[in-house]
């Protein structure tokens, strides 16, 4: 059996057992197998050995079980980067990407050079910004320990680790304001924002696998947006700017609440399904 029919087999496998997979997840699984990358997987040498194919049916055993490939591996690509994830941490998605890049131009365009993330997981999103501009430091707070390891992993594997400080608080703290203590040019958040009775509809690989704390917004899923624009007008510099990711079908909603708290909105952006995505808003 080659390597095209192995993967085939494992397709059919998890399809059987109602899990929607993909050549390219099993690829992963498999390069991951044998420490090789994908593009590397069609030249390896066959037969595997048994220990290789007793750990390839692990893998894909617990994929039947619904667990995301970037958690079996331990690692996803977003943006231009890969980035270390864990249980413990929202797995990053492309759909962040466009907010990634916009907060990128507008460092780059207007000289920015103090960044603050609310809810940093992974560290995907801040670790980004700071990688892709000179003279940048960040501020990235998250409300989960473990989570702020495995960015401190990240800020290490990026070579950022010198400019960013991860703090943990929550935003609902009353003296936040005072541990962070200092303004900021940019405030970028991609907050929790299902709607707590949703989380139940969820896709399993979501529903079990990313932290309920990453998912669950609040009522409805606008709790932390209300809480951080309050305190994003109160430490953004003059001309500063807030860029939020948003849920399908929230935007307008997120835009009346930034214009409630005194900041001024400016820009819709979509994302590659054409859903209204991240809101920006300035001081
Ligand atoms: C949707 S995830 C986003 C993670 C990452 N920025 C990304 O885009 O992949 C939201 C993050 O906010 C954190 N969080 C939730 N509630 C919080 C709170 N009250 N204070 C601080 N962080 C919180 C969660 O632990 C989680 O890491």
């Amino acid at each position: 059996m080659d390597i095209r029919q192995l993967i085939n087999e494992k397709l059919a496998f998890l399809r059987e057992k109602g899990v929607s997979s993909s050549r390219l997840e099993l690829k992963i699984l498999l390069a991951f197998v044998l420490k090789k990358t994908t593009d590397e997987l069609y030249l390896y040498k066959l037969p595997l050995s048994d220990a290789q194919i007793k750990e390839f049916d692990r893998l894909v055993a617990l994929r039947a079980e619904h667990y995301p490939v970037d958690k079996i591996v331990g690692r996803k690509g977003f943006y231009k980067y890969e980035f270390e994830v864990s249980k413990d941490v929202l797995s990053p998605r492309a759909d962040t990407e466009i907010m990634v890049e916009k907060a990128i131009n507008m460092i780059r365009e207007n000289n920015f050079n103090s960044i603050l993330e609310f809810g940093v997981g992974s560290g995907c999103i801040i670790l980004s910004l700071l990688a892709d501009t000179k003279n940048t430091i960040g501020v990235g707070i998250d409300i989960s320990s473990k989570a702020l390891q495995i960015a401190g992993n990240n800020a290490r594997l990026l070579d950022v680790k010198e400019r960013i400080n991860l703090l943990q608080a929550s935003w609902f703290d009353d003296n936040i304001l005072e541990k962070i203590g200092q303004d900021f040019d940019i405030i970028i958040s991609n907050p929790p924002y299902i709607p707590s009775g949703e989380i139940n509809t969820l896709e399993l690989e979501v529903k079990n696998f990313d932290p309920l704390t990453a998912l669950d917004g609040g009522k409805d899923g606008l709790r932390d947006y209300r809480r951080i624009c309050l305190l994003a007008n109160k430490i953004l510099k003059k001309g500063g700017i807030l860029l939020f990711e948003v849920g399908e079908g929230e935007a307008e909603r997120v835009k009346e609440i930034g214009e409630v708290n005194g900041l001024s909105y400016q820009e819709t952006l979509r994302d590659l399904n054409d859903i209204k995505r991240c809101i920006i808003f300035k001081k």
